[in-house]
């Protein structure tokens, strides 16, 4: 059972690279637990009740709930478009959700970790978050991300005991109950807790009837971090979905890690005093951020990736090669990653046309002109290093299942260089000159076509749409697509899985050379 969740992005705005790239991450690691016959749930969605998606809807004369749903649709169209199987898409203005936040915010003030009190700070409004003194003043009473002036604010209103769980949350960190990964954000956030941790505001004062009251006190709404936070137990809490609990991957980008490392897994422990089901989260991957021509991408100044510039580039190389830049060339751990035209130039013809899709082609024209069109009887041994492949391949699953995805897209194209090496050392194409030699040549086509099928397994929850043309192929696109579905009876990991005797069909070009580095972002 796998539950993997996206963040809950805001919708003041349309999605862009950012929110592709976390979303993709969470796909494939969807697909890749599914391929491995187990049961998953992804979920994604909007976090609608955020004060600048207020502010959005009001500046583009909108009702609020009509622009929330608008740009929600935006973001539910995106991600279908990039091929993400998500199980739910959650806004958070939802009926269901805002009932089950009323209840759990109800439970907190009846256990006491949340209660009345008064609260004087500097409050970052583009953040939507109080900034401590200290970093305040560091910052000079700016936003450190939008830069716009920090006011100051005091206000009655409701406090989370975030206090009475920092210490425990630690531990839980420490002892890596709670996984966070890469390891240099594991590092960073627990450098933070060397800070006091004091408890924290979890309401502000209503301005509209936007947003979730706070039960008991009418005009109070409920903190959009709180209820936001609450959408990845609001969604799976149903008689159906709640076995999935606790989530097993929860992707963010590095900026949310703060509220996922801390106020997340306090919020649950608080909440599991009463609901005894409730277990923490066990990984969660904090990715960096995508930028452009090494300039961070701000809404102040306008350079985000947008989809529409991505789209110049999709038309041309499709959504699998861009998912397949994406997860191999993002900035998967504690770098940032510049969004570069050469350089997903180079990935698609290098690694997609001339690597990849090079040697399926290679492989099933061999089927076809030396094994009379079907996978050949390997009835001799070749010298095919198998066992280094499948090393490979269960080195990238334990990989995948400690949080680096990207070993998918790395250790996939390891794999195919290996078969293009060994077609070329051990050239097929002049020993079937020699009729003797054809059961040589048929273990070198069985050994190739085999570790590629073992490639594909690895490179199919990145590109799931081409990798299935190359099952069509080998005539197995059927089965693996039933047995993604569920019905999974074998290892399809297991070398030699492949029967001999399935017919091969051509394979159409998977990856037409294109030149996509004139477009420039
Ligand atoms: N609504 C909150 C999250 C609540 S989760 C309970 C939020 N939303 S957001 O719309 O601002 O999305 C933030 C997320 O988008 C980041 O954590 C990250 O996953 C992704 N990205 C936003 N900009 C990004 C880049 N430039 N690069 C990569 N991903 C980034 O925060």
């Amino acid at each position: 059972m796998v539950y993997v969740t996206t963040p809950i992005y805001y919708v003041n705005d349309d999605p862009h690279i950012g929110h592709i790239y976390s979303t993709v991450i969470a796909d494939v690691l969807t697909r890749f637990f599914r391929l491995n016959g187990m049961s998953s749930f992804l979920l994604t969605g909007t976090d609608d009740h955020a004060q600048k998606v207020l502010s959005a809807a009001e500046a583009n004369n909108m009702e609020i709930s009509d622009w929330a749903n608008h740009k929600a649709s935006r973001f539910f169209n995106a991600f279908s478009e990039y091929r993400v199987e998500f199980n739910q898409f959650i806004q958070t203005s939802s009926q269901s959700h805002k009932y089950q936040v009323t209840q759990f915010v109800d439970d907190l003030l009846k256990s006491g970790d949340i209660y009345p009190s008064e609260y004087e700070g500097w409050y970052d409004q583009g953040q939507e978050e109080y900034v401590s003194e200290a970093k305040a003043k560091e910052s000079n009473y700016c936003s450190p991300i939008n830069k716009k002036p920090l006011v100051k604010k005091k206000e009655f209103c409701l406090f989370f005991k975030l206090s009475s769980y920092a210490y425990q949350v630690e531990n839980l960190i420490i002892n890596d109950t709670i996984k966070i990964r890469p390891e240099s954000r594991r590092r960073e956030i627990l450098a933070r807790f060397k800070e006091k941790i004091h408890d924290i505001p979890c309401s502000r004062l209503n301005t509209s009837d936007w947003g979730i009251p706070v039960p008991g006190y009418p005009d109070q709404t409920v903190y959009v971090w709180v209820d936001a936070l609450l959408s990845y137990l609001s969604t799976v809490n149903t008689d159906e979905n709640r076995h999935f609990w606790p989530p097993k991957f929860q992707i963010i980008g590095k900026d949310i890690l703060w509220f996922h490392a801390l106020i997340w897994p306090s919020l649950l422990l608080a909440l599991s005093k009463k609901h005894k089901w409730l277990k923490l989260p066990e990984l969660i991957i904090s990715h960096s951020f995508w930028i452009r021509n090494g300039e961070k991408m701000s809404k102040s100044l306008g350079n985000f990736i947008s989809l529409k510039d991505l789209k110049l580039f999709t038309d041309k190389i499709g959504i699998d090669a861009m998912r397949f830049f994406l997860i191999d060339s993002g900035p998967n751990e504690s770098s940032d990653a510049d969004f570069n035209a050469m350089k997903l130039q180079e990935t698609y013809s290098s690694l997609l046309a001339n690597t990849f899709g090079n040697c399926c082609n290679r492989v099933i024209t061999m089927i076809l002109k030396y094994c009379n069109e079907a996978i050949p009887n390997s009835e001799v041994k070749s010298f095919f290093p198998s066992e280094k492949v499948m090393e490979i391949v269960n080195k990238a699953r334990n990989d995948v299942i400690s949080g680096k995805f990207y070993a998918l897209s790395s250790e996939g194209l390891k794999v195919v260089r290996m078969v293009n090496a060994f077609i070329h050392s051990s050239e097929p194409y002049k020993l079937i000159k020699d009729p003797s030699k054809l059961p040589e040549v048929h273990a070198v086509v069985y050994d190739s076509v085999e570790a590629l099928r073992l490639a594909s397994l690895l490179l199919w929850p990145v590109m799931p749409e081409k990798v299935a043309l190359f099952w069509d192929a080998i005539g197995i696109r059927e089965e693996m697509e039933s047995l993604i579905k569920g019905d999974f009876s074998r290892d399809v990991f297991k070398w030699g899985r492949l029967p001999f005797g399935i017919v091969v069909k051509k394979l159409p070009l998977l990856f037409p050379q294109e030149v996509i580095s004139k477009n420039t972002v």
